[in-house]
């Protein structure tokens, strides 16, 4: 952990900042591997180990409980074992479309101090790190936040092994909050709702987020209708049962952002185009990238791309 996250985080219970700081190993002078970090208010200790403080919530941490909770207990275990090989996945010619326009619209400025919720192995965090002040990355998957320390260098971005609902951060502080696949897998309403509450209390007035999620396009609602398919219908569970998945609407998503926020831009990704994806082939991904800006793509778009502003 760099020293300078002190000055960001605040207690999750109750925000009490600042947390007190006991270093137990030091790397350097500025980055503490091993130490505990205190809520003077309510007495709560977080380890920090591998320079990454582990600020989860009680629930998550003693184990299995409501649907809520293990779903979530799930996927942080499969998110673990998957890390190694995530990024092989998501570095094809497919996905760098698809980055290409969440950067557009997240358009990191040097200025800029930017929060990426789920950011899991660092795909998206590791292209624009040097384009902005500096960035806090959380997720509640240990090593694939281990995987993301491997890539960065470490005064640029700061790590936090946390859950999206209960974020250990001072509110009100981030230009720009970027999210790309995670709120998908938020295994209820409430807790959507929460996540969303969450980004908007730690954006400053006037600061924007930047979206991504699973949209219920026309080709997962025949594939709900067949039963055929790994994500399909509405909601769902894929990689062998381990990872929730939550379709959205583009009307519901908008509804749902809406209501905090101004939706300025609303845009369709990885359009599944079955016969045009056969006859373009590997040139396919560049002509995503452009008929993201129809607004009709949407009905063919995987994943939609809100981009907001807090009033
Ligand atoms: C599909 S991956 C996307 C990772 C990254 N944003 C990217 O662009 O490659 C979803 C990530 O969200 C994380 N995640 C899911 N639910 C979470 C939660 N409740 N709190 C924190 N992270 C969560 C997972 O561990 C995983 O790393
Ligand atoms: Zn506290």
């Amino acid at each position: 952990m760099i020293h300078s996250l002190l000055d960001l985080l605040a207690c999750p219970y109750d925000n009490h900042y600042p947390l007190t700081l006991e270093v137990k190993e030091l790397k350097g002078e500025m980055v503490i591997e091993t130490g505990d970090l205190i809520c003077p208010e309510c007495q709560h200790h977080f380890p920090i180990q591998h320079g990454i403080p582990n600020i989860m919530p009680d629930e998550l941490v003693k184990g299995k409980g409501d649907r809520e909770i293990d779903d979530r207990l799930k996927e942080m275990e499969e998110r673990d074992i998957d890390s190694s090989g995530y990024d092989l996945r998501y570095t094809s010619l497919k996905y760098k479309a698809k980055y290409k326009t969440l950067l557009d619209e997240l358009n990191p400025e040097q200025e800029d101090i930017i929060l990426d919720l789920g950011a899991g192995t660092g795909v998206l965090t590791a292209s624009y790190i040097n384009k902005c002040k500096c960035v806090v990355a959380v997720d509640f998957s240990f090593q694939s936040l281990m995987k993301l320390k491997g890539k960065v260098k470490r005064d640029s971005v700061h790590l936090i092994h946390a859950d999206a609902s209960f974020l250990p951060l001072r509110k009100g502080i981030f230009d720009k909050v970027v999210s790309n696949d995670l709120l998908e897998h938020i295994p209820s309403d409430k807790l959507r709702r929460a996540v969303i509450k969450q980004i908007y209390d730690m954006l400053r007035k006037g600061g924007e987020l930047t979206l991504s999620a699973y949209h219920l396009n026309f080709s997962k609602k025949i594939k709900g209708l067949l039963k055929i398919g790994d994500v399909r219908g509405r909601e769902g569970y894929h990689s062998d049962g381990k990872i929730y998945y939550y379709n959205f609407t583009r009307k519901e998503m908008e509804k749902l952002l809406g209501e905090l926020f101004e939706v300025i831009d609303v845009k369709g990704l990885q359009h599944e185009l079955p016969v045009i994806h056969l006859i373009m082939g590997e040139v396919f991904p560049y002509f995503d990238y452009l008929i993201a800006m129809f607004p009709f793509s949407n009905i063919f778009a995987s994943e939609i791309l809100l981009h907001c502003v807090k009033r």
